[in-house]
Formats: structure tokens, C-alpha cells, sequence
């Protein structure tokens, strides 16, 4: 678990060091102190990325050329440093040139008001969910996902130049590898949409709430073969790949409903509270009780039997790290409050 986190530069916090000692970990402050700032580092120091931005340089803190985090946890010491040079991921101060041989020394599961978009925002935002949450659990995911990105690049680089009677041999090998990789992508989004659901419904007290998520995609797998391969036309007239791994989604279903237009917004929070915590069932049946939760914002916005619910649920997890902008008045021994005030 967490023992320590250092921050340097990282958003509104120029220099920061925490010493955790409790499994629950209580962070209290005025709106804009940088408390979601510090979770949002304890996720980036678990996969290497940002839940807030994709624009990773939003991070360093203003006017400043690097922003690095370093955590310690009861096994290893975990470090990255971000620049324009770009990131240095260290484990136990040895440099680790992929982001593959670096991931999975802690595993986080993050709830925020951003996740709220898993149901009303974009499918990319739905993609980036999917895989961020594989990539934690399953490396050979992570491995096809940048073997996928890299192909997808390329592809797209020769489609901004390449007109329709040139000869299409590097389109097509491309493509084909495109194919490939989206199946075996698709096979494991599917394969884990089905594990959460089997969770989903496992977990669900009440017969009334019944959530599922259902994968889509524009072409199956036949047609998109058959796109890749015979309509390249259409894409070098678009300059860009318009099929394959990086445009399928899912959606989220309450009551054989489309979530996103029939539930309400309190059903909407507690279905993505319900989904997150299915990912970290499911991340404990893979063998990793030593999950940490991060909860931005969360409580709070619950009526009281739900936050009831959710307490119980904490208790049971290894490090659980909240954060309040009202102070919530739970005091237990297991309990640090962090008063940003006094940092
Ligand atoms: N790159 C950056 N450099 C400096 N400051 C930044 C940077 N990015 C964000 N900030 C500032 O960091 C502050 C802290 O944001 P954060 O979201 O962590 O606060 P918070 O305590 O969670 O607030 P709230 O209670 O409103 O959720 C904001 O005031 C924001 O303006
Ligand atoms: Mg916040």
C-alpha cells in the first residue's frame, strides 16, 4: 500500500510530501486547493496517464519545464517524470524504457465526476475507459493496444499522401494488420464488458436496477475485412482509417434502456459507481486484493443509504484515499484526515 507521496510541479502543488500511515485516507480543503490534483497523481503514477486530460503537459504545473512524482508503496518505489523530452518511468530507481514493463506495480480504481461521462459523454471517452481499465489487468491487451495505435499512425500517414491509383501494397498490409489486431482487441473489450456484467448482475440487490453493457461497433468483422481490402478508396478520400478498434464503443444499459436518455441523474451516478466497483471485484478475482480506490468528490453527492452502501463496500478495501471539499466528520482509528490547510 501507499506509504509516501512526493510531488514536484505537479499542477497547483510546486512541492509536496505526504506520509500515509491508515488504510483510509481522508483529503479535506476548499474547492480549488488541489485535492483532486492528488489523486490525479496517484493515478498517473499507477498508468502513466492523466483521468482528467489527454493533454498530458496540462499537468506540469504552469511556467515550469518538468513535473515528476515519485510514490512509495510497502514493495517498490514508484517514479515518472514529465517533460518536453517526454516521460521517464522509474521502479525502484531503475529505468523502465516501456510503458508495458512499468504498469501493474499498483493498480488504482478511480471514481470521479469525470466518470459520469462513461455514460453521457463520447464513445472515445468510453474507449479511453475500456482501455484504460484492460490495459491495467491484461499487459498483452496493452501490448496490442500500442502495436495497434503504432499500424494506425502509419496508416494514416500514407493515407494523407497516397492517391487513388497508386498501388495499394502498403495500404493493404497495413490494413490487414489493422484487421488482425481489431479482432484480438475486440475479443478482450467483449470478454471483459461480459466479466463486468456477470459482476454487475451478481452485485445487484435490488431486481430493479439491472445494468448492462452491450459492445458495438459499426462493421463486424467481415465487413470491415472487406473494407480494409476493397474500399481504401474511401479513406484515402477521407485522409484517415474510419474503421476498426479505434471508433467501436459500448453502451450502458438500466432496465433494457438506453442509460443515457431514460436515467435519471442521480441513476446515472449510482450505475457508474456500480460499474467501478464491478472493475475492482474484478481485479480482485484476478489475485490483487492490494487495490486502491480513489474517490474524488464521491460521498457527498449520495443520499444517505447509498453512502451507507459505499462505507460498508470501503471497509472492506486494503487503501482507500477520499477526498471532501466539506469536511465529512468521519472520524475512526483507521482513518488520516489530510488537512490541506496545514500542508
Ligand atoms: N498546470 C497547472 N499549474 C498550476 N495550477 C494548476 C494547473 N492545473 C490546474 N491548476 C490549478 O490547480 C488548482 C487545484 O485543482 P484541484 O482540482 O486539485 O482542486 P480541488 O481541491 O480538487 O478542488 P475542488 O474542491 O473544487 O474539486 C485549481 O485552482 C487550478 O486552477
Ligand atoms: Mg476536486
Amino acid at each position: 500500500m501507499i506509504k509516501k507521496i512526493e510531488l514536484k510541479n505537479f499542477r497547483i502543488h510546486k512541492n509536496l510530501n505526504i506520509k500515509i500511515n491508515k488504510p483510509i485516507i481522508l483529503i479535506e480543503g476548499n474547492n480549488g486547493i488541489g485535492k483532486t490534483s492528488i489523486l490525479e497523481s496517484i493515478y498517473f503514477i499507477s498508468t502513466t496517464k492523466s483521468h482528467k486530460t489527454n493533454n498530458e503537459k496540462d499537468i506540469i504545473r504552469k511556467d515550469q519545464e518538468f513535473t515528476s512524482v515519485l510514490v512509495e508503496t510497502n514493495d517498490y518505489k514508484l517514479g515518472i517524470t514529465l517533460s518536453k523530452k517526454g516521460k521517464h518511468l522509474t521502479v525502484n530507481e531503475v529505468t523502465k524504457k516501456k510503458v508495458s514493463q512499468y504498469i501493474g506495480y499498483l493498480k488504482v480504481v478511480m471514481f470521479s465526476p469525470e466518470d459520469l461521462n462513461l455514460i453521457k459523454g463520447s464513445p472515445q471517452e468510453r474507449r479511453f475507459f475500456m482501455d484504460a481499465e484492460l490495459s491495467q489487468s491484461d499487459l498483452e491487451y496493452l501490448e496490442l493496444l500500442i502495436k495497434y495505435n503504432k499500424i494506425l499512425k502509419q496508416r494514416n500517414i500514407l493515407l494523407k499522401k497516397i492517391k487513388v491509383d497508386d498501388d495499394f501494397i502498403m495500404l493493404d498490409i497495413l490494413g490487414n494488420q489493422l484487421f488482425d489486431l481489431t479482432i484480438k482487441i475486440r475479443e478482450k473489450r467483449i470478454d471483459f464488458l461480459n466479466q463486468l456484467n456477470c459482476i454487475l448482475l451478481n452485485n445487484q440487490k435490488d431486481k430493479n436496477f439491472l445494468i448492462e453493457l452491450e459492445y458495438k461497433h459499426h462493421l463486424d468483422n467481415k465487413k470491415l475485412l472487406e473494407h480494409y481490402l476493397n474500399k481504401q478508396n474511401n479513406d484515402i478520400l477521407h485522409k484517415t482509417t474510419q474503421v476498426g478498434a479505434h471508433k467501436d464503443d459500448f453502451i450502458v444499459n438500466l432496465n433494457h434502456q438506453l442509460a443515457k436518455t431514460y436515467a435519471s441523474q442521480g441513476q446515472i451516478r449510482l450505475i457508474v459507481i456500480h460499474i467501478k466497483t464491478a472493475i475492482l471485484n474484478l481485479i480482485n478475482q484476478q489475485g490483487n486484493d492490494n487495490v486502491v480506490l480513489l474517490l474524488d468528490d464521491v460521498l457527498s453527492e449520495l443520499d444517505e443509504e447509498n453512502q451507507k452502501e459505499m462505507i460498508r463496500m470501503l471497509l472492506n478495501m486494503k487503501q482507500v484515499f477520499i477526498t471532501s471539499a466539506v469536511p465529512l466528520g468521519i472520524h475512526e482509528e483507521n482513518i488520516q484526515i489530510i488537512n490541506m490547510e496545514d500542508i
